[in-house]
């Protein structure tokens, strides 16, 4: 059940560009009253309006589509405007270009209660989450709720039938955005053994000097969750060293960054396969505190390799040939047999006639597995190239090794056993007489 992306579009401000999302605004116990047990969620369509999130230097006119606000404002809307005052969000323009990609959105709204408040207090606070499909930008920002000018008119303000809040003469929801976690790469693949950055960064409107800032990166990985690494930082602080707790080795992240920069992002050496999953990283800063998901694949291609170098039949003694794929990550692997023989212009594919071994885990968590095909010589004439084809998601294109039938050796091979054996048999007869004696 997830939101889609019904338009994004933008209408060109004077001080730049703004960018327009339909999202879900969720809220907990949708009126399934009597029903025991788990909470359930209502979603109310409503519409996310950034105002100037991107200066309009570098857009074309063509681009921009406006966004029209109901002509006749509306209790039943919900309209979501945004104003970021101080706040710069890098690769913001990430979101506009969403739009020419074809590249879905994923925005969802829900209530927020900041530290030391009530839901009842105002101004009132919402969580927003935006997130590009396939990777790019993903947002998590807090909202506050603006005194919208209503004081000159004469008319009841417009109060949002939802939410019981204040609506602007333009029937929008003001607020601002005080708090924003955000991540550049929310997905991120890396092979074993190599070093990760998951990055992380957070911006708010008020940072009020001397402040500490709490940061918490957890993993979480099938239904298992744990602590990876805590920190809590304040700016100048020369002589005392940042609060620090980190349960990985080689493990880090950076205090002065995270308070000069808002830079989050966690470093982690040596990445093992136990080191996949999802991470949370946790920002807290004052009054706000939220979060953001960066996911870590990890990934080893596999070495591949036939069980022999040469392909020589004896007679017509049938030849079983392995495919051997070691030490790969994750799991899925796909293995394929062609042949050509110097005549065929198309190769034929064996697979069908082989059969795989189960797979076999490693102590650092990758697999092996071997496919074998048995290969008659009369099927395969000198010049036939036989190909093990492996795919695998850490390969880019799929892996070939081969091997080409050579001319068959009759008789001669057979001959030279029972001719080697001969010998043994008189040597040993010789040795043993002459033991006796
Ligand atoms: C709506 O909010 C006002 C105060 O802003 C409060 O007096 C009133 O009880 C609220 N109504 C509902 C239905 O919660
Ligand atoms: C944090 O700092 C690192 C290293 O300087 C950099 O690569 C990364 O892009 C920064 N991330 C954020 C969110 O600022």
């Amino acid at each position: 059940m997830l939101t889609l992306l019904v338009f994004l579009s933008l209408i060109y401000g004077l001080e730049g560009a703004d960018v327009v999302l339909s999202c879900s605004l969720i809220e907990e116990g949708g009126g399934m009253g009597g029903m025991m047990g788990g909470s359930m969620f209502k979603r109310t369509p409503s519409t996310l309006v950034f105002r100037d999130l991107v200066g309009n230097a570098d857009l074309s006119p063509e681009l921009v589509t406006p966004y029209n606000p109901p002509e006749t404002p509306n209790a039943d809307d919900l309209i979501f405007e945004l104003m970021l005052p101080t706040i710069q969000i890098p690769n913001a323009d990430l979101l506009l270009h969403a739009d020419c990609n074809e590249q879905e959105v994923v925005c969802e709204i829900s209530r927020y209660v900041p530290r030391d408040a009530d839901l009842d207090s105002l101004p009132a606070h919402f969580i927003g989450s935006v997130q590009l499909d396939g990777g790019g930008i993903s947002l998590t920002l807090v909202l506050q709720t603006l005194h919208s000018e209503t004081t000159l008119s004469h008319t009841q303000p417009l109060v949002q039938s939802t939410l019981n809040l204040t609506l602007s003469q333009a029937g929008t929801l003001l607020t601002e955005v005080v708090f924003v976690v955000f991540s550049r790469v929310p997905s991120i693949v890396a092979p074993i053994g190599s070093d990760v950055l998951l990055d992380c960064g957070f911006r708010q409107k008020v940072s009020v000097p001397g402040q500490e800032v709490a940061l918490e990166w957890r993993l979480q990985h099938r239904g298992n969750g744990r602590k990876i690494l805590d920190m809590k930082a304040r700016e100048e602080e020369t002589d005392t060293a940042p609060e620090l707790f980190v349960d990985r080795e080689g493990t880090s992240a950076e205090a002065d960054l995270l308070v000069r920069d808002g830079n989050a992002s966690l470093t982690m050496q040596r990445l093992k396969v136990t080191d996949e999953g999802t991470y949370i990283c946790t920002v807290g800063s004052g009054e706000f505190q939220t979060q953001q998901i960066v996911q870590l694949h990890i990934t080893q291609p596999p070495d591949v390799t036939l069980s022999e170098e040469k392909l020589i039949f004896q007679d017509s003694t049938p030849q079983k040939l392995s495919c051997h794929c070691q030490r790969y990550y994750p799991l899925d692997v796909q293995v394929e047999w062609f042949s050509q023989a110097p005549s065929a212009e198309e190769p034929v594919s064996l697979t069908k006639e082989s059969s795989l071994s189960s797979h076999r885990q490693h102590s650092d968590g990758t697999y092996s597995l071997s496919s074998y095909l048995t290969l008659r010589p009369d099927e395969h004439p000198a010049g036939t190239v036989v190909t093990c084809r492996v795919s695998h998601f850490a390969l880019e294109t799929p892996r070939d090794v081969s091997l080409t039938a050579e001319k068959t050796e009759p008789r001669k091979a057979f001959w030279t056993v029972i001719l080697m054996l001969a010998i043994s048999v008189v040597f040993l007869y010789q040795a043993f007489r002459g033991a006796e004696n």
